[in-house]
């Protein structure tokens, strides 16, 4: 056949071919290193000296993103409802092993955000701390454990207050100086369950559902002003969320849940959120497989999913009543 070619040149070809290759394949994972760390030194950047306020700083993901911004030398606010622990918190911190970073001495603001007539005196005393506000984390939050029949509308209204209209309203009282500096980020801790909605959850899923829309919608208003909106959304973390959770009732849950024992470290999940708001990501999904396959099967199949938590519901019905 007049295509065929002779040993000598297949094997001049292969050379080439294999000679070629590796430099390739250096030049592209030497780029690609290079590109990683001129990321890395711009977030270390954004972070070095930036004010950042953490809500629900007292305890779980609230408290170790509190350690890792500190560490990368932001200046904190610290809010939370319990003045002794945030105390203990910024102690321990501004005693801790130097690092190469210039650390700062954290500031203290507690408030409770189920009050709404507190919050915008709180924003003003955020602001008199350093003067403006850089990054804004909304962390603090409650969850629920009940079933809708059995609930009454203040459960509701108690869970939407903490973690949806105490939110919004902080972010509104602090936008105005954001604004005017044309400068500023804001983070929602929303959940997997402001994706998709699982049984005996309503109010926390209903609240986060809630804060994905609203944020999103700031997102889209605050580009024309330089303003980033972040939403982090995890799976289960091991924290005292579910021990904390609120019931049918009202009274407090007081269990740790297998799931909410089983999940991630918050020490793992702080570390994804500083990375997130250092890159300036708008939508982060911070889950295993499982949960993150669950929100694609809610919008490609949706009467699958709804059968599969109807199922879900009353296996836990049954479980309960066994
Ligand atoms: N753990 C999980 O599996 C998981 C999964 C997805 C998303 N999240 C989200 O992660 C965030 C942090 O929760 P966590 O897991 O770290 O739970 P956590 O250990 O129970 O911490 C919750 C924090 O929120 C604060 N808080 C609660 N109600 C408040 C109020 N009315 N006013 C002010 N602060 C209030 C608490 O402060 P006090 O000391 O004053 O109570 C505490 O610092 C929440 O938004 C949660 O929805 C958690």
């Amino acid at each position: 056949c007049s295509s065929r070619k002779s040993p000598l040149k297949l094997r001049v070809m292969d050379f080439i071919a294999s000679a070629a290759i590796l430099p390739l394949l250096f030049g592209c994972l030497g780029i690609f290193g290079l590109l990683r760390l001129l990321q890395w030194m711009r977030m270390k950047a954004y972070l070095r000296g930036a004010v950042v306020v953490i809500t629900g700083a007292t305890s779980g993901l609230g408290k170790e993103c509190a350690k890792v911004f500190y560490a990368a030398g932001a200046k904190l606010v610290l809010c939370g409802r319990n003045g002794e622990a945030l105390e203990e918190l910024a102690r321990e911190l501004f005693t801790s092993p130097a690092t190469q970073v210039q650390t700062h001495k954290p500031y203290i603001v507690t408030f409770d955000l189920a009050e709404p007539g507190t919050i915008v005196g709180a924003a003003a005393e955020i602001l008199q701390c350093f003067g403006h506000v850089d990054i804004l984390i909304n962390n603090a939050g409650i969850s629920y454990r009940g079933a809708i029949m059995d609930t009454t509308v203040d459960v509701d209204k108690r869970v939407m207050e903490t973690n949806y209209f105490g939110p919004v309203a902080l972010t509104k009282a602090l936008l105005p100086s954001m604004v005017r500096r044309r400068r500023g980020h804001v983070v929602a801790i929303s959940s997997i369950q402001g994706k998709i909605s699982i049984p005996f959850r309503s109010a926390y899923a209903a609240s986060k559902h809630a804060t994905q829309a609203f944020f999103d919608c700031l997102r889209a208003e605050m580009k024309q002003y330089e303003i980033e909106v972040t939403v982090v959304s995890p799976g289960y973390i091991h924290t005292n969320l579910s021990l904390n959770a609120i019931t049918a009732d009202g009274s407090r849950y007081g269990v740790m849940d297998k799931t909410t024992a089983q999940g991630r470290s918050p020490v793992e999940v702080a570390q994804e959120v500083l990375a997130a708001v250092g890159r300036k990501k708008e939508d982060v999904i911070l889950a295993s497989l499982l949960p993150s396959l669950a929100i694609y099967l809610r919008t490609l199949a949706p009467g699958l999913f709804f059968s599969l938590m109807a199922s879900r519901a009353r296996k836990e019905c049954k479980s309960k009543n066994s």
